[in-house]
């Protein structure tokens, strides 16, 4: 009789174990926290689809509630918020630039006479997730604008399923045109040469395309001074560069995950995921991707030797013909995916700072970015974590910390302390 409580506990503790352990690269530091953390992803993505299956909630809505429950029981550890947290000086305010919700960070010191620095932030989180107020997000913006004596604009631009590309673009490039106007840039005391755009994953990239939409706006006279992408997305023609193929079950984005992100965010069925898994729908029957659109994205050109391994050749397929560029015409549109910009519109950008991880389905996305940023002539400074994974950078706060997401923040705010 006494043998059922153990073999009970055995067997609970072998399945636990079971679904926590996923084999990881060698390269990726405090592994088992990072399983943990992928688990409770898992599970949390699990009971997301089940709850939309039975009718119950939305598939990102349960996922919301399910990622701030969590925060919920944390901040009850920390009460960062309530308390003003580790940056008690920094005023917050939640107003709306152009009616776009943001939420602005000003810094203890300056003001009268003393013109500081500016930042516009765009949170990640797929297009779908995420918040100003929420995550380690809060927490990133008041270190930003306490150590570097800067204005911090955090952007709460609309999200999936509430709205679909270009929604979200639209917002962030509304709140940007209002912050780079000459009478908001002096109520904030902040110096018109010195203004940055931010950004992490999708964050990036909206950051990405608000750049190069900013800097090819004649009608601006106040330009963004350096943009500072963290992982960004770039382009959605090819699910099978090097970083996707290798990082395709390294938490917490997972290659499907991503796809799903995409095809949500450009309100395409969500069934093409399979078509677009095997890059079905960037064949060659797709006319309207031109040669010159496909060597933007040509990884096999742009990416060094080392990132591309045993694996030299774009998968390209030839005899799918369904037409997805019509289907879903926001494959193609710069504003969606930066990328695929020509080199003219690039060359106007501003300096660029983009970090990127080497177990990240986004690396290679990052890394075509910066090559093409460069032969276009803008000065970049390329930041890669060799044992870096996809959302590292909000990692930094027990009991969610990791190393390397401590080092990426503090390599961010130093490289915006020295060129901002
Ligand atoms: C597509 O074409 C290739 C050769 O070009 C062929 O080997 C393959 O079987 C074809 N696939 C389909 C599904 O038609
Ligand atoms: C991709 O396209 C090929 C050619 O039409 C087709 O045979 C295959 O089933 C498609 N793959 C998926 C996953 O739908």
């Amino acid at each position: 009789m006494r043998l059922l409580p153990v073999v009970v506990t055995v067997s609970l503790t072998v399945a636990i174990a079971y679904y926590v352990y996923i084999p990881l690269p060698d390269g990726i530091h405090e592994p088992w926290k990072l399983m943990l953390l992928d688990a409770g992803f898992r599970t949390t993505l699990h009971l997301a689809t089940l709850k939309d299956w039975l009718g119950c909630d939305h598939y990102i809505t349960s996922i919301r509630q399910s990622t701030e429950g969590f925060e919920g029981v944390m901040k009850g550890f920390f009460s960062s918020e309530s308390s003003g947290g580790v940056m008690p000086g920094v005023k917050v305010s939640d107003i709306t630039f152009a009616g776009v919700p943001v939420r602005v960070y000003e810094p203890p010191a300056g003001g009268e006479g003393h013109l500081r620095r500016g930042v516009m932030f765009f949170h990640g989180g797929g297009w779908a997730l995420g918040s100003t107020k929420k995550g380690t997000y809060d927490t990133i913006n008041r270190m930003v604008s306490d150590e570097l004596n800067t204005v911090v604009v955090s952007v709460e631009y609309r999200l999936y399923p509430e709205v679909y590309f270009p929604e979200p673009y639209l917002d962030c490039l509304a709140a940007a045109k209002h912050f780079l106007s000459p009478e908001v840039l002096a109520r904030y005391a902040i110096d018109p040469e010195r203004v940055a755009v931010s950004g992490d994953s999708a964050g990036g990239n909206l950051a990405a395309a608000v750049a190069q939409e900013v800097s090819n706006d004649d009608s601006m006279s106040v330009k963004f001074s350096v943009q500072a992408l963290i992982y960004p997305v770039l382009q959605a023609l090819d699910f099978n560069t090097p970083s996707y193929l290798q990082n395709q079950n390294i938490p917490i984005l997972h290659r499907p995950l991503m796809v799903r992100f995409w095809l949500q965010y450009l309100s395409a069925d969500l069934s093409l995921q399979s078509q677009f898994l095997v890059n079905n729908h960037s064949s060659l029957h797709q006319s309207a991707i031109t040669p010159e659109l496909r060597a933007r994205l040509d990884w096999s050109v742009l990416l060094l030797p080392k990132y591309k391994k045993n694996n030299n050749k774009p998968l390209i397929v030839e005899n799918e013909s369904r037409g997805f560029v019509k289907e879903v015409p926001g494959l193609l549109d710069v504003r969606a995916a930066p990328l695929l910009a020509e080199s003219e519109v690039l060359a106007k950008g501003p300096r660029a700072y983009i970090l990127t991880c080497e177990y990240d389905v986004l690396r290679d996305d990052g890394l075509m970015y910066a090559r093409r940023l460069q032969d276009a002539g803008v000065t970049v400074t390329s930041d890669h974590y060799e044992d870096g994974f996809h959302g590292c950078f909000s990692f930094i706060q027990w009991p969610l910390e990791f190393d390397v997401g401590k080092r990426a923040l503090r390599g961010y705010i130093n490289w915006l302390q020295n060129n901002l």
